[in-house]
């Protein structure tokens, strides 16, 4: 967002010369900066933890809390908004009354000059009215998606596993949606409305409280039993609409995240039927809330003509009578029709109201979301970091009752190269993930240099331990930018050095746009291995002190994963490192390897002790070199392996496990 004003009058309060600004013009220019509000930086800071003002549950009136003032003046205009627009007929009724029944010229011409006075001065206004109004509610929708991106950024893993992404992307389009028209039109509506109501009902009564009182008596039994019944029809339609777009989004967004398998496995038919099913539910549901509507509008148009009808009857008797002026009953029968348009718009907007109330509820609860891996309130920095990593009776359980990982007992030293390896579903990324933070266990303590886990700033734990997941994740930017990821300020040297150190210098050199190539749209198609490769320098470049490699050399070919191998000493060196290794070559390098299995630790040791231990791993080992692994000099000998076993490896685990 540009905030020019606030800058630039900051280098002017500082003292320092209008560069560039020709000198006749720095008077202006400088008036021009007197008048400008100051607008402040917006402030986009990031914690995580919830502070006391985000922990407060969300309500429109705390929201619009710190725009009293705009919002008091909005209100103001919308005040003489309605009163030039409805003050026509009064107009009117004096203009007849006083002006061509008395046959005095001057009150008509006096009345048709008011009467153009308030037709511009509405004209006026309502332009400022829109264009203030639409601007305050374009600032509302700002500020709650930058908090809305901030609360999503700030919650823990677990939420995005649980919580489906169709479900996130709804609020972040169709809710706030409804937010953005309650905020630009919808509340201002209702205001406007809800005073020309009001200043009409007041014009009635003034002119004449018993027609006034007849005609309300008359019509508004009426109109409250129509509306009300639309309003609970259009809140049942309302709903299955919702609940129906919630599905197709779901179902748009898992197909359109698995294309590549429905291509796969030929089932765009299917799938197409299926959402064609799901379109089909949303437009039903939307053709019910269309049909009330057809119904509610000429129902209140047909009271409105029996309105006037009543109007036209008994004001011809009062006129008769001589209890009204002619020019009074053609006000009323202005001022009827003005009642009309307010109820129906009110009845309208209160479609947009309610979908802007369920979306505030949605976003109450979900703004109440605590971050399930909290930052303790008395947290501490954790200091320049060892590396040394214990797990005390670790025990965890994605769903409570049913523990995938329990009773884990580790401890590694600073500087420490440790391997997991096991088949899969063993526990071997959760047990990472533990000790990276990314939950909490649910039994038990894991400690870095000593220190709980959960007594330490996220901030410091994170800056100093990194995870590199099987799935390298890339962003749409440049080769550069993806690379230098926990550290944007590095140097294009930096970068350099971190793709020499896994190998892919060359492909950046042979790029012809090199480490600016963006890495989606229009950008190089990486293969797999190649992402993984960027994914390894980023973990270079962050240079952590502790580093998990979550199978992250798995979809390396076997030519390329040697030159990892030989990067992964440079990369590991004075670090403590846990790999996750699918491929034995990989984990041979550690210091030691713990074999997980069902949650736990059912072998740690050396490779040569494990070995000897003739056990599981001793088993995978075996069926290894067996399948052409060729056995690396330990340690700190070549690169070793070239084989089929290398893939085969895990895949024998299995077997192994399963008898
Ligand atoms: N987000 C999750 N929610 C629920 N269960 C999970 C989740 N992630 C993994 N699991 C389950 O936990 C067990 C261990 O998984 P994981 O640690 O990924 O194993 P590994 O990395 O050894 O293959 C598996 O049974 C898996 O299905
Ligand atoms: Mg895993």
């Amino acid at each position: 967002m540009w905030r020019g004003g606030g800058a630039f009058s900051g280098q002017g309060q500082g003292g320092l010369p209008f560069a560039g600004i020709p000198e006749e013009l720095r008077a202006h220019a400088q008036r021009l900066l007197d008048a400008e509000p100051e607008h402040p930086e917006p402030v986009v800071d990031f914690d995580h933890r919830m502070s006391v003002e985000d922990r407060r549950p969300f309500t429109l009136r705390r929201f619009f809390a710190p725009h009293k003032g705009a919002i008091a003046l909005a209100l103001l205009l919308v005040a003489i908004e309605v009163v030039t627009e409805q003050i026509g007929p009064l107009l009117l009724q004096i203009a007849i009354d006083h002006g061509v029944v008395a046959g005095d010229g001057s009150v008509i011409a006096t009345t048709a000059a008011l009467f153009v006075l308030a037709v511009i001065g509405n004209y006026v206004t309502r332009a400022g009215r829109i264009a203030f109004t639409a601007r305050l509610g374009q600032r509302l929708l700002y500020r709650l998606r930058v908090r809305l991106f901030i609360h999503y950024q700030r919650q823990s893993l677990d939420f995005y596993t649980e919580e489906r992404s169709g479900r996130i992307l709804s609020r972040m389009t169709s809710d706030v949606e409804a937010l953005q028209a309650l905020f630009t039109e919808g509340l201002v509506q209702m205001v406007v409305q809800a005073g020309v109501l009001v200043f009409v009902v007041g014009m009635l009564f003034w002119m004449n409280p018993t027609l006034a009182l007849i005609l309300l008596v008359g019509i508004i039994p009426p109109m409250v039993l129509l509306s009300n019944w639309f309003r609970t029809r259009s809140d049942v339609a309302f709903l299955k609409v919702r609940d129906r777009l919630a599905d197709l989004l779901a179902d748009l967004s898992e197909n359109l995240a698995g294309m590549r398998i429905v291509k796969a496995h030929n089932r765009q038919r299917h799938n197409a039927v299926r959402h064609r099913d799901k379109v089909g539910e949303h437009l039903d549901a939307n053709l019910e809330g269309v049909r009330y509507a057809a119904w509610f509008g000429p129902g209140m148009d047909g009271i409105g003509i029996a309105g006037q009808l009543v109007v036209l009857v008994v004001g011809a008797r009062f006129v008769a009578d001589g209890r009204m002026g002619i020019g009074e009953v053609g006000a009323f029968v202005l001022y009827l029709n003005s009642l009309f348009v307010p109820v129906q718009h009110l009845v309208q907007q209160y479609t947009t109201y309610q979908k802007g109330r369920a979306a505030i509820v949605r976003f109450r609860e979900l703004f109440a979301t605590e971050p399930t891996v909290a930052e303790a309130d008395d947290a501490y920095d954790l200091g320049d970091l060892g590396g040394e990593i214990e797990l005390e009776r670790v025990g965890f359980a994605y769903t409570p009752g049913q523990p995938v990982v329990s009773g884990v007992d580790l401890r590694l030293d600073a500087g420490e190269v440790f391997a997991l390896v096991g088949p899969t579903g063993a526990g071997k990324s959760t047990i990472a993930k533990l000790i990276a933070r990314f939950h909490d266990p649910t039994q038990g303590t894991v400690r870095v240099d000593g220190h709980d886990l959960r007594d330490v700033t996220l901030d410091s734990l994170r800056s100093q331990m990194v995870v590199v997941p099987q799935e390298p994740f890339l962003f749409a930017t440049s080769i550069r930018d993806n690379i230098a990821f926990a550290r944007p300020e590095s140097s294009d040297e930096d970068v350099m050095a971190a793709c020499r150190a896994v190998g892919i210098d060359d492909l950046i050199e042979r790029l012809p746009q090199g480490l600016d190539t963006p890495c989606h749209e229009r950008g190089v198609a990486l293969s797999a291995g190649e992402r993984q490769l960027i994914a390894l320098a980023r973990a270079f470049v962050a240079q952590p002190k502790v580093l998990i490699l979550d199978e992250a050399t798995s979809n390396l070919d076997l030519g390329t994963e040697s030159k990892v191998e030989a990067a992964l000493d440079r990369l590991l060196e004075g670090r403590t490192a846990i790999l996750i290794a699918h491929r034995l070559s990989t984990a041979m390098r550690a210091d030691r390897i713990a074999v997980v299995d069902e949650g736990g630790i059912a072998e740690l040791g050396s490779h040569d002790e494990l070995v000897d231990l003739d056990g599981r791993y001793a088993r995978l080992f075996a069926t290894w070199v067996e399948h052409g692994g060729h056995v690396r000099q330990r340690p700190g000998g070549p690169a070793p392996l070239h084989g089929a076993g290398a893939q085969n490896a895990m895949f024998c685990a299995r077997g192994h496990t399963r008898r």
